[in-house]
């Protein structure tokens, strides 16, 4: 299924008083530009909790899938994460807002 980026700019707007996408700035969240491709727990300059560092390092890495996983049930996926944000439970607007990120992604 194709996202719809327009409508994950909306979706976003929940994660925007963390996370940044555009460019490469940390907030209370890290920088979300580049995701894709990522290994959790990695992005420079932002101070990580031990349980995203130690996913990982125990392979983590951010694709649709992995990301869609996370953002149903952040709490559940990485235990111990400290982003206090409860999930998506709608899926179209996990696929839009998937669509939205890529933007700033290369991969
Ligand atoms: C971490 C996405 C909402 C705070 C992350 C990571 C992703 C992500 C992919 C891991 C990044 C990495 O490994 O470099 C999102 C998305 C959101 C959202 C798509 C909206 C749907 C929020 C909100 C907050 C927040 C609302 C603040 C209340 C954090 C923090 C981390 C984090 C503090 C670091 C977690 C840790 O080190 O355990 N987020 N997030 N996020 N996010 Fe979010």
């Amino acid at each position: 299924q194709q996202g719809d980026a327009t409508a994950g700019a909306t979706v976003f707007k929940k994660c925007a008083i963390c996370h940044i996408a555009e460019t490469d700035q940390n907030k209370v969240g890290p920088s979300l530009n580049g995701l894709f491709g990522r290994t959790a727990g990695t992005h420079p300059n932002f101070a990580y909790s031990p349980a995203m560092q130690q996913a990982g390092k125990g392979g983590l890495v951010w694709d649709e899938a992995t990301l869609r996983d996370y953002l149903h049930d952040p709490r559940a996926k990485v235990k111990g994460t400290k982003m206090t944000f409860v999930g998506l439970k709608d899926d179209t607007e996990i696929t839009n807002l998937i669509a939205y990120l890529k933007q700033y992604s290369k991969q």
